[in-house]
């Protein structure tokens, strides 16, 4: 039976700054940005956008009546969690209308969180072939401001249905992958913003693609060449590309030329969104997929799945015949076109206004975003979410 990717969603907040203009603003280099770290814009969250309204919004325009019955799992990957108890699953659960006869978690392994939730579906609709396992990737990668991560920031969330027969990617059986205790890239409890040893986490990045990719060649006996595609977690777009170059050699010049077309594509969302996170590699998908014509059903497109501390995965799919008519490219060609910019000044603020820790209630302004799904407030320490479209 195949099983894989059957619909796959987007969203980002309205909301982005040029990398140029932060640039200017912190007295850099605007070819640092983007060039060296390969960023063009970064997506930014107001207030009334968080790990559960970005995935919902994700999720929305994706799913059919039919979807929502058939689901029977719901798996939340995020490292930005709203509540160390309740799973940021079943608030998304209650806004899309999906039917009570359904499991609901959250997974959390950095960026790596999304990835086990895919290998989690697709053990469940092994045994339960009928089922449809909605899977959510969703964060925001807030660095802070004049910080040494604050060009690797960004905001957003990927949905993806997974099932039985998938219409756009039949996943693969022979994934590998490994995990390591280490210190690359952390948020203790009491931070809203990460820490970082930024250069190990580069290294460490590397050191696991090595590792899971000379494994997944020993283990298939596959190579460079089976591949049409790489797509990569993407904190910042020149970091795959520093990952895929390390391979380069071990192919033709045919090889490396296509791998490398088809990297362009694959990041060019990442390019104008930023880091999100769980849904970075899921997103690298969705953008060589909505943005390169002429893929082929039935090539192989390879995965790299990191999250640090660390876990790292590589595993493939076969694209479908028929794929592309499942994507859902104009709407999310839409949400591109509809972003509006804000100055450093504005971000700054925007940055800075976060939710109260004390109890209290607020009213946000749910009218100056244009989410159908938004955060509407906090009242006794309740989250109050409000989808407008109901
Ligand atoms: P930095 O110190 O700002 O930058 O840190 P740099 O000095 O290393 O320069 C970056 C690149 O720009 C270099 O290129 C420079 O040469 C180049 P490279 O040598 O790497 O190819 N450069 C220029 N290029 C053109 N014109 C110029 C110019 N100047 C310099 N004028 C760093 C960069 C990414 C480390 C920092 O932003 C950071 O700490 N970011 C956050 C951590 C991160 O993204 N790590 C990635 C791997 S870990 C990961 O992916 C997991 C993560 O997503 C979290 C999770 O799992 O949950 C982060």
């Amino acid at each position: 039976m195949k099983i894989g990717i059957d619909k796959i969603g987007f969203y980002a907040p309205h909301l982005y700054l040029d990398m140029k203009k932060l640039a200017a603003a912190r007295n850099i280099d605007p070819d640092k940005f983007t060039i060296g770290i390969g960023q063009e814009k970064m997506a930014l969250p107001p207030v009334t956008q968080d790990s559960v309204t970005l995935a919902a919004n994700a999720a929305l325009n994706m799913l059919s009546e039919k979807d929502k019955q058939a689901i029977d799992f719901v798996i939340f990957g995020t490292e930005s969690g709203i509540d160390n108890s309740k799973s940021a699953g079943v608030y998304v659960h209650h806004l899309l209308g999906i039917n009570p006869r359904a499991r609901t978690v959250e997974v959390k392994q950095a960026c790596y969180g999304a990835t086990a939730g895919i290998q989690m579906a697709k053990g469940h609709i092994a045994l339960n072939p009928d089922s449809k396992v909605l899977v959510l990737a969703s964060d925001i990668a807030r660095y802070g401001l004049n910080t040494g991560g604050e060009s690797t920031q960004g905001a957003g969330a990927v949905a993806l249905l997974v099932s039985k027969d998938p219409q756009i990617m039949a996943l693969e059986d022979t994934s590998t992958y490994m995990t390591s205790d280490i210190m690359d890239f952390w948020r203790p409890i009491y931070s809203d913003k990460a820490f970082v040893d930024g250069k190990f986490s580069n290294e460490q990045y590397i050191a696991f693609f090595s590792q899971v990719w000379a494994n997944y060649k020993e283990k298939t006996g596959h190579s460079i060449k089976d591949f049409e595609a790489l797509c990569f977690h993407l904190p910042y777009t020149k970091m795959g590309l520093k990952a895929l170059r390390t391979i380069f050699d071990e192919g033709s010049e045919e090889d490396k030329e296509r791998l490398f077309d088809n990297y362009q594509h694959s990041a060019r969302y990442n390019r104008v969104v930023g880091n999100i996170y769980t849904g970075s590699l899921y997103l690298s998908l969705l953008s060589l997929l909505e943005n390169k014509q002429n893929l082929k059903a039935g090539s192989r497109i390879g995965l790299f799945s990191y999250g640090s501390g660390a876990v790292g995965e590589f595993f493939t799919g076969i694209l479908q015949p028929g794929y592309r008519e499942h994507l859902q490219m104009e709407h999310h060609t839409k949400l591109f076109e509809a972003r509006q910019e804000v100055s450093v000044e504005e971000y700054e603020q925007i940055f800075e206004e976060t939710l109260p820790v004390d109890g209290s209630t607020i009213e946000l302004d749910i009218e100056k975003d244009p989410a159908a799904i938004c955060l509407a407030g906090l009242e006794n320490n309740k989250r109050q979410y409000i989808n407008k479209v109901n």
